[in-house]
């Protein structure tokens, strides 16, 4: 008997073609979110699952999943699965990095052009026919070109970010747990303390993982630094942001406005981002080109693929359990 492999949701036809060749592909005939319990139900009898970031793999459902032997993320990011719970299971946790870096830092740029120069705004001013005359005063927003960029957490996508930066001949600083000299000398970002960041930066772009000590990452305290014409984007993890404090921010002039893809509790935003003009909202698509997509979904099975077979899989984010 081939092993099963679960699929939370459908994925492209090519990466549900590869699986069929190798396992036995489960897969809902309705492309729907599964219930916790459903998905409990699925996992039964599975020896790997593909899931999406929706999705929340915790110890109770790891549990009761005992032939379970991999748990492949098309994501990055992996705060939706108990890492520990799987480890003490021995089961393979698995992500998709560099395959959608490229495709973030677009769309990072995009949130951060967008805010500064109003270009929502303009379009639905356009669109509702109040474009009557030229106007001097008319949708002004701040420059980007020479100004300064605050990137918290230089990983991948922070780097590639500060790549398309150097284009807009930015002055730009970083913070991260570790200094990274060899970026410092490649792009010309220049290390400084969070605080320095913060207060300085016209534009706030922040790309670190969400971990317990990221969490609120940027609160109040940390807005309250930030200049009353600076930018803050985000497009890592929502919970980052305090989103009530970024509300209250935007409303009281703290800042200048917000370029968000991600929410602190998705898919639901704080009734106050929703309401201000100064703040761009997307609905988590950092990472939604047709390309990144097909290749962040293919990566994820063909990591569920190597575990079942027993091969070492390309991605996996907790190495330990694979032994040596
Ligand atoms: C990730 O991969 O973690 C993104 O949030 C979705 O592409």
């Amino acid at each position: 008997m081939p092993p099963t492999l679960l699929l939370s949701r459908h994925l492209p036809d090519e990466a549900v073609a590869l699986a069929r060749q190798h396992v036995a592909v489960r897969m809902a005939p309705e492309d729907r979110r599964l219930s916790p319990a459903e998905l409990g139900r699925q996992l039964q009898d599975a020896d790997g699952l593909v899931c999406l970031l929706t999705d929340t793999v915790d110890a109770a459902l790891l549990e009761r999943a005992t032939r379970l032997r991999v748990v492949a993320n098309v994501a990055v990011g992996y705060n939706n699965i108990d890492v520990a719970a799987a480890s003490r299971r021995k089961i393979v946790v698995t992500n998709t990095p560099g395959v959608l870096t490229e495709t973030t830092a677009d769309f990072t740029w995009a949130l951060l052009l967008a805010v500064a120069r109003r270009v929502v705004e303009a379009d639905a001013y356009t669109r509702a026919g109040q474009y009557k005359e030229w106007g001097l005063q008319l949708l002004l927003g701040g420059d980007v070109f020479g100004r300064t960029l605050g990137i918290l957490g230089l990983g991948r996508i922070g780097k590639a970010v500060a790549r398309r930066a150097r284009g807009f001949s930015m002055r730009m600083l970083y913070d991260d747990a570790v200094r990274d000299p060899a970026a410092e000398q490649e792009l010309g970002v220049v290390y400084q303390p969070k605080k320095t960041i913060l207060a300085e930066a016209d534009f706030l772009t922040v790309h670190v993982p969400l971990l317990p000590e990221t969490h609120h990452y940027i609160g109040e305290p940390e807005l309250r630094r930030m200049k009353p014409t600076a930018y803050l984007v985000n497009a890592s993890r929502g919970p980052v942001v305090d989103e009530a404090a970024l509300a209250r921010a935007l409303r009281e002039g703290w800042i200048a406005g917000a370029g968000l893809d991600v929410y602190e509790d998705e898919p639901r935003v704080h009734p106050g981002l929703l309401e201000t003009r100064k703040a761009v909202l997307a609905p988590h698509i950092g990472s939604a080109s047709i390309e990144t997509r097909h290749l962040m979904a293919r990566m994820a099975v063909e990591n569920a693929l190597a575990v079942l077979a027993g091969r070492r899989p390309p991605n996996p984010v907790n190495p330990e359990v694979l032994g040596s």
